[in-house]
């Protein structure tokens, strides 16, 4: 029995003479759905159904404060954040947040949570962590496996693309702002453990039927206006603490990654090399379209690294830039969605820093490693940078 809209849609589409269509064809989903895990990066408004602090909400003004959606979502940008840019590209509408009441699981699901971490420790009680994140999933594929029967509900799972931008939060608050942890495990030990639970989550989806996989990996922690502010050390310099976990864990999880390849048939992912990426908006902005790379748009203090955009949290002054286009960065934590967009755009077409799959072939099930040759001659690369 399948549900309803798979009959509106087949309808919509003989009403509108459509031959080809990426979302329906003949009744059946072809697209690949989209599978959204992580934190504040990619929430697009789970936390506003859960009790959280308002640091893990973004459910006021100013967030949305570019009028693309009509009130303030969740999302922690001026306006759209990755996820939305890859759903677009990918031909797909806005993957709804689990949370959100009648969301309709049709094209995917967005799982992820401000606040969450990878271990069940970070911000404990005050976000969904992954592993719930997984439970949420786990949840889904239930209702796949019912509406589709066990077959349908396999390929579409295996066609599926499960993308992960977490683990900041576990080096941040987690470890760098937890003493306690900080004395029981050392950084390489913590590095272990976070990477040891993220590998479970992927070999966990794997064993239920994932096989594409995309990976947002950490930036320069250090180098969020918010470290900045806090560094004892150099004036106006990163955090070089927090930069070094973030690297340490980007080293140990692409040798996690490069084994899962040989070791799990059909595995296929994209990972990025996004801190070298960042880094060179942050250092070049010029370069890339923007004119600041360090300060936030919105929070106060130096670099607006003291969070208090929207004036809902401890301290309610706070300071809106006049374009955040100009910006890097929205607030002391997040960039703005424009460099969300330029991100997108790096991971769907690829480049250097960006294989062995890009987001495009990922979705499309072209399962050609990716070769720099093909983004030289593809057109569109050079148009949409
Ligand atoms: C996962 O994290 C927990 C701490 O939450 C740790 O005790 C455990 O060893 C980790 N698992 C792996 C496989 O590293
Ligand atoms: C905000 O204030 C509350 C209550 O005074 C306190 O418990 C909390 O730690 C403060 N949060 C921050 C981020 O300063």
């Amino acid at each position: 029995m399948r549900p309803p809209y798979y009959y509106c849609g087949t309808l919509l589409l003989l009403i509108l003479g459509f031959s080809k269509s990426y979302a329906y064809q003949e009744g059946k989903v072809t697209g690949s759905r989209f599978f959204i895990f992580g934190d504040s990066t990619v929430d697009a408004g789970n936390n506003n159904y859960i009790s959280t602090t308002p640091e893990n909400q973004a459910d006021y003004p100013p967030y949305g404060h570019n009028g693309y959606f009509e009130k303030p979502t969740g999302r922690f940008s001026e306006g759209r954040i990755v996820v939305d840019f890859i759903a677009e590209y990918a031909q797909l509408p806005l993957i709804p947040p689990f949370l959100q009441p009648s969301a309709e699981y049709v094209n995917g699901v967005n799982f992820a949570s401000a606040g969450a971490g990878i271990l069940p420790e970070t911000n404990q009680g005050l976000v969904i962590d992954l592993k719930t994140q997984l439970n949420h999933f786990e949840q889904v594929r239930q209702s796949l496996i019912e509406d589709l029967g066990e077959a349908e509900a396999n390929t579409v799972l295996s066609e599926a693309v499960y993308s992960f931008s977490i683990g900041s939060n576990d080096y941040m608050g987690g470890y760098l702002g937890n003493p306690n942890m900080q004395q029981m495990h050392d950084p390489e030990e913590f590095v272990g453990m976070v990477i040891g639970n993220l590998t479970q989550a992927i070999q966990e989806l794997y064993a239920k039927g994932g096989r594409k996989f995309a990976f947002l990996s950490l930036s320069s922690l250090g180098c969020l206006p918010v470290l900045r502010a806090l560094n004892p050390r150099k004036e106006g310099g990163c955090f070089e603490e927090a930069t070094a976990l973030a690297m340490a864990h980007n080293n140990a999880f692409s040798s996690v990654l490069a084994n899962l390849e040989h070791l799990l048939k059909d595995f296929s992912y994209c990972n990025s090399k996004f801190s070298i990426w960042l880094d060179d908006r942050i250092n070049n902005p010029l370069n890339h379209g923007f004119k600041d790379g360090i300060n936030a748009c919105c929070g106060i203090g130096p670099y607006g690294g003291i969070f208090t955009c929207g004036g809902t949290k401890n301290m309610t002054e706070y300071k809106l830039c006049e374009s955040p286009d100009d910006y890097v960065w929205w607030d002391s934590f997040h960039p703005t969605e424009k460099l969300h967009e330029q991100l997108a755009q790096e991971l769907w077409y690829g480049s250097p820093d960006v294989g062995p799959y890009n987001l495009q072939q990922l979705f499309s099930g072209n399962n050609k490693k990716f070769i720099i040759a093909d983004v030289v001659d593809d057109p569109s690369y050079e148009q949409k940078y």
